[in-house]
Formats: C-alpha cells, structure tokens, sequence
C-alpha cells in the first residue's frame, strides 16, 4: 500500500502562542496546547484534505495478467462543514485524473448528522459524480446513511448521474479474455430495529448466485462484517462504513469503529483464509466533522500486474 497526498481544501491554520510558565505548570500547558492543536488539526484540516492510497493485491482468484485498475470512492457524505462542492470537486478530479477502467461508490453519499452546517443539494452532488469517466463505467451500491436517511433522494442523485447501483446483482464486464463479475450487495443494516438491531437488505447467496461463468468476482458491499461469509470464489471484496475508525486516537482508536469486530475490519487490505478484501477509510466524515489518522482517501486498486 503507498500513499500520494494530492492535497487540501480551504485549510484552517490554528496558531497558539506558548508564554513562559512555571515549571510545574510547563508540562500540562504542553499537553493542552498539544491535545488544542491536535484538536484543531483533526476539526479544521485533517477532514479538508485528500490522499490516492494504491493497492496492487496478488489475488488467488484473480487471473494473472488481466490486469484491471478500479477507483474506489467511499462515503462521501456530502455536506459541510468538509465535504462541500469545492472537496468534492477535487474528489472527483482526482479519481479521473486516475484514469482507471472503472470507478465504484460504495454507499453514504450525504451526510446527516447535527453538524452538518451546510448541506449539499442531490442534484449537485450527483451532478459531480456525473463527471467520472471510465471505460467500463462508474457502479454504486447504496450505504446505511443512504437507507437511514434520505433514500429517495440518493436513489434519485444516482439516476440524475446515470450511474447504475447494483442492490443483491452481478453484472459481467470486461472484453473477451478479460471478463470479470462485479457484484454489488444491498446494505447490511439498512433498517434499524432497536439499539444495536438491524435488519440488513443484503442477499450474498442470492447475489453469487448470479454469478453464471467461471470468470473472476469483485464484490462491493458496504459494511465489511460480512467478510467472514464471503467465499474464497470472490477475488476480491472492496468495503467502505467505517472511515478507518474516522478518529484514530491511540489505544481507544477501536472503540471509534462501527463494526462488530472492533479494528480487525476497520481499515485496509485484509486477508483470512486466503480471502482477500480492502476496506476504505471513505471520505467525509460522521457522527463529529473530525478526522484524526484517517485523511479522505480515493482508492486506486490494480489488479493483474
Ligand atoms: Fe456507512
């Protein structure tokens, strides 16, 4: 895995002044000062910037030498105060200038929490990822903020885009000799039924089922806690939800991490059992605007090299 710092957006420089103390008094003046600057970093610069973080997995289930090069965006969650048009315009400059075959979304396109200041209309989000280009196409899957909060309104921006979301479905891409699956799975906890009850709208199964040829499988799904029943026939699950923990505090870091297994899924290329998957640490930012360890990255995937 390398990681290329493309840059940042509107930045907000904090700047202190550290006056003479006593020495008693010096050392947890440092400590407040560092854990402000900390603060402020993760408030006001950390989420306002972007990384390309690349992957270049040997995949048992890949064949070798067809190469395929996938952009992965996800959680976007569009609104401010950080993921406003200006970010989100260089988002999606950034994955283009990529030039990869295709381009996934992986689900939590809006953002919906009480720090949302600003928010960012359907039609221009969705006129954004209209932008992205790729030979064999930009494909979503919808995430838990999209079923929790404003699903008709997603369902509507991705129309506006054309692009099309695959919700328990496989499709079969790719040139003669170079064919792969994309599935797409629908969200894990699409209904909340109760503190830390879920009723999920994904169909794995079902979804592999459709899978007709013997050529290699990418699956897309939201939450990464269903890799353990992932077979080993999928070459590849790509994953988003967690924002790598989003705050990546020492210690109480996994704490942060919305998944049932605490850090094990939170973040990066994992393999079990000789299954492979790639979790995002997404883009925007929830439940606080505040990114700490975890900057907004796009990911570029290269399979067959
Ligand atoms: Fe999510």
């Amino acid at each position: 895995m390398t990681t290329d710092v493309v840059g940042k957006v509107s930045p907000h420089v904090a700047t202190s002044r550290l006056t003479r103390r006593r020495v008693l008094f010096g050392g947890a003046g440092l400590a407040a000062l560092a854990g402000a600057g900390t603060a402020a970093y993760a408030g006001a610069i950390e989420p306002f910037s972007l990384v390309v973080t690349r992957y270049a997995p040997a995949l048992p289930a890949w064949p070798a030498g067809r190469k395929l090069a996938i952009t992965v965006i996800a959680d976007l969650h569009a609104g401010g105060p950080d993921m406003l048009l200006p970010h989100i315009r260089q988002v999606i400059d950034t994955a283009n200038s990529l030039q990869s075959d295709i381009i996934l979304l992986l689900g939590d396109f809006t953002a919906w929490y009480k720090f949302k200041w600003e928010p960012v209309a359907d039609s221009v989000w969705a006129g954004e990822l209209a932008r992205l280009v790729a030979p064999l196409g930009t494909w979503a899957i919808l995430g838990n903020h999209d079923w929790w909060h404003h699903l008709a309104g997603v369902r509507h921006g991705l129309a506006l885009a054309h692009i099309p979301v695959l919700e328990n479905d496989a499709v079969l891409l790719g040139a003669a000799g170079q064919r792969f699956w994309l599935a797409g799975i629908g969200d894990q906890i699409a209904f909340r039924l109760g503190p830390g009850r879920f009723l999920g709208v994904d169909d794995l199964p079902g979804t592999l089922a459709r899978v007709a040829t013997d050529d290699p499988v990418l699956l897309m799904v939201h939450e990464p806690d269903i890799f353990p029943a992932v077979p080993s026939r999928v070459a590849l699950t790509l994953a988003g939800h967690t924002h790598g923990g989003q705050i990546r505090v020492p210690l109480i870091w996994p704490t942060f991490v919305p998944s049932a297994y605490g850090a094990r899924y939170a973040y990066g290329h994992i393999v079990e059992a000789g299954r492979h998957m790639i979790v995002s640490g997404g883009l925007g930012t929830s439940i606080i605007p505040a990114r700490l360890g975890v900057p907004p990255e796009i990911l570029l995937v290269e399979l067959g090299a």
